[in-house]
C-alpha cells in the first residue's frame, strides 16, 4: 500500500497498517522538504503507484489530491474496530482504533473515521467527512461531503449535517447543520467566526438594507468572490421601506421585508447594511429565524498586522483598505466602512458605523452603537461609551457623554437647539 501525505495523520495509518500485516511500499508528499517519516522514505514525484491512501486530515487538501490521482485507492481498517457486516466502507477511506461502525451504516469515499468514532445504525457519511476522535453519530444521522465532525462532538439521531461543515469539538448537535458553515457549542449553533478562509462550499447570502450601503455590500461580496475568499452566491436584498420585487440595481432585487426574512426556509447569510447603528441593533432584534446567520464579510484589501493578536466577532462588514495593527478586538455587527485605521489596544464592542476614513489611535474602547462621521479622528486612550456620534472631520480629545453629538478640532458637545 502507497501512502500520499507523510503528516501526523500518515503516522497512525502506517501504525494500521502495520496491525494488519499489510507492507507501506512506499510515500508521497509534495512537500521537498520532508524526506522520511518512520524510518520510510518519502518521495516527491508520483508515478502512478498504488493502491494509495490519500493520508491528509484536511478534508479540502484530501479531496484536491484525490482528484489529481487517477488510480486505484486503498482501504484501511484496524483490527480492533468493529464493522458491522452491514455496513458498507467506501475505498480510500480510514477506520482507525476502536471505530465502531453499525449495521446499515454506509461511509463514502476517503473518509476518516478517526480513534473511537461511532458510527450508529443507518447513518450516512458522504465523500471526504473526517468523524474526529471519540465523536458520536447516532442512529440515521446525515454527513454532507466534506464535512468535519469534531472530537467527541455528538450527533442526535436523524440529524442532518451540511456539505464542508465543521462542528466543533464537544458539540452537541440537536437540530441540522446547513452547508458550509463553523457551528460549536451544546446545543450547537452556528458561529462562523472568522471567514478568512475560502469557504469550500457556494453559500447563499442576501442584505438586509437596499440603499446605498446595501449595493456598497454587493459589490464587496462581489470582490471577495472575486480574490478566492470566498464563495457567496448573492440573492438579493430585504427592505421593510422598499416594494418587493423593487430593482435595486444590477445587483438584484427587493426580495420582501422581515415577515419574509423570518420565513426563509433555507439557510441564508444575512449581511445589515443599514448605516444608523441603532437601527442596525432593532433589526437584528427582530430576525428570529433560525436560518438566518450573520458571516463577516471582510475585504480582500483588510490588513491585519499582527493576526495572532486579532479577534472578530460575527456579522461585521469590513470595506476596502482599511488595516488593524496589534491586539485589537472588533465585537459584532460593526460597519467599517472603508480607508479605516485602527491602532494598537483598541476595543470596538457592538454595532458601530465607521464612515470611511475613520482613524483610531491607540488603546481607545469604543463601546455600543456609535457612529464616528467621515473622516473622523479618535485620540489615543479616548474611550467612547454608547449612542455617540462624532461629526465628519472632527477630531475627539477627551471622552464624550453617552447620547450625544460632538463636532469640530477639538470636538465639542453640539446641542441641536
Ligand atoms: C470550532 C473550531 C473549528 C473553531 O475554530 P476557530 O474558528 O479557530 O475559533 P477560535 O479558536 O478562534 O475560537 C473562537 C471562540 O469560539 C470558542 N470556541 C471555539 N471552539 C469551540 C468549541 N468547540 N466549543 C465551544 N466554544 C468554542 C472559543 O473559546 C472562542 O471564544 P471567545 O471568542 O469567547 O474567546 C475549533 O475550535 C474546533 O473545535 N475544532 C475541532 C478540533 C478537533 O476536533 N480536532 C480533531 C483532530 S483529529
Amino acid at each position: 500500500m502507497y501512502l500520499y501525505g507523510a503528516s501526523g495523520h500518515a503516522r497512525v495509518i502506517i501504525d494500521i497498517l502495520n496491525a494488519s500485516g499489510i507492507t507501506v511500499d512506499g510515500m508521497f508528499d509534495d512537500d521537498c522538504s520532508i524526506n522520511s517519516l518512520m524510518s520510510i522514505p518519502v518521495k516527491h514525484e508520483w508515478n502512478g503507484e498504488s493502491p494509495i491512501v490519500v493520508s491528509i486530515g484536511n478534508n479540502v487538501t484530501r479531496k484536491q489530491i484525490t482528484e489529481k490521482l487517477n488510480c486505484e485507492f486503498g482501504t484501511v481498517v484496524h483490527p480492533s474496530s468493529i464493522v458491522s457486516p452491514n455496513a458498507t466502507i467506501g475505498e480510500g477511506s480510514v477506520v482507525m482504533q476502536g471505530a465502531i461502525v453499525q449495521s446499515g451504516a454506509t461511509i463514502g469515499r476517503h473518509c476518516i473515521l478517526n480513534t473511537g468514532a461511532s458510527i450508529d445504525h443507518e447513518c450516512t457519511v458522504e465523500d471526504f467527512v473526517h468523524v474526529s476522535p471519540q465523536a458520536t453519530l447516532c442512529g440515521n444521522v446525515h454527513v454532507g461531503e466534506g464535512a468535519w465532525i469534531g472530537a467527541a462532538a455528538v450527533v442526535i439521531p436523524g440529524v442532518k449535517i451540511g456539505k464542508w461543515a465543521v462542528i466543533g469539538a464537544g458539540s452537541v448537535v440537536v437540530n441540522d447543520i446547513p452547508d458550509g458553515v463553523v457551528a460549536f457549542g451544546n446545543p450547537c449553533r452556528i458561529k462562523n467566526f472568522y471567514d478568512f478562509e475560502p469557504c469550500h462550499y457556494p453559500k447563499k447570502i442576501a442584505i438586509y438594507g437596499a440603499g446605498g450601503l446595501g449595493r456598497e455590500v454587493a459589490g464587496g461580496i462581489q470582490r471577495i468572490n472575486a480574490a478566492g475568499k470566498g464563495n457567496w452566491t448573492f440573492v438579493g436584498f430585504y427592505d421593510d421601506n422598499k416594494q418587493k420585487g423593487f430593482n435595486i440595481s444590477h445587483y438584484g432585487n427587493v426580495m420582501g421585508g422581515m415577515e419574509e426574512l423570518n420565513a426563509v426556509a433555507e439557510p441564508l447569510a444575512i449581511a445589515i447594511a443599514v448605516g444608523d447603528p441603532k437601527t442596525r441593533k432593532l433589526i437584528l432584534d427582530r430576525i428570529n429565524n433560525p436560518n438566518i446567520y450573520f458571516p463577516n464579510l471582510i475585504a480582500p484589501s483588510f490588513k491585519v498586522l499582527d493576526s495572532l493578536s486579532f479577534k472578530i466577532g460575527q456579522g461585521n462588514i469590513i470595506q476596502d483598505k482599511c488595516s488593524v495593527t496589534c491586539d485589537v478586538e472588533i465585537g459584532d455587527f460593526n460597519v467599517l466602512n472603508g480607508s479605516n485605521v485602527i491602532g494598537h489596544d483598541v476595543k470596538i464592542g457592538n454595532f458601530n458605523v465607521m464612515m470611511p476614513g475613520v482613524h483610531i489611535s491607540g488603546a481607545v474602547n469604543v463601546g455600543e452603537c456609535n457612529l464616528l462621521g467621515v473622516d473622523s479622528v479618535v485620540l489615543q486612550k479616548v474611550n467612547i461609551g454608547s449612542n455617540v456620534t462624532l461629526g465628519a472631520g472632527s477630531v475627539l480629545m477627551t471622552k464624550p457623554k453617552d447620547d450625544h453629538t460632538y463636532i469640530g478640532v477639538p470636538a465639542r458637545k453640539f446641542d441641536f437647539k
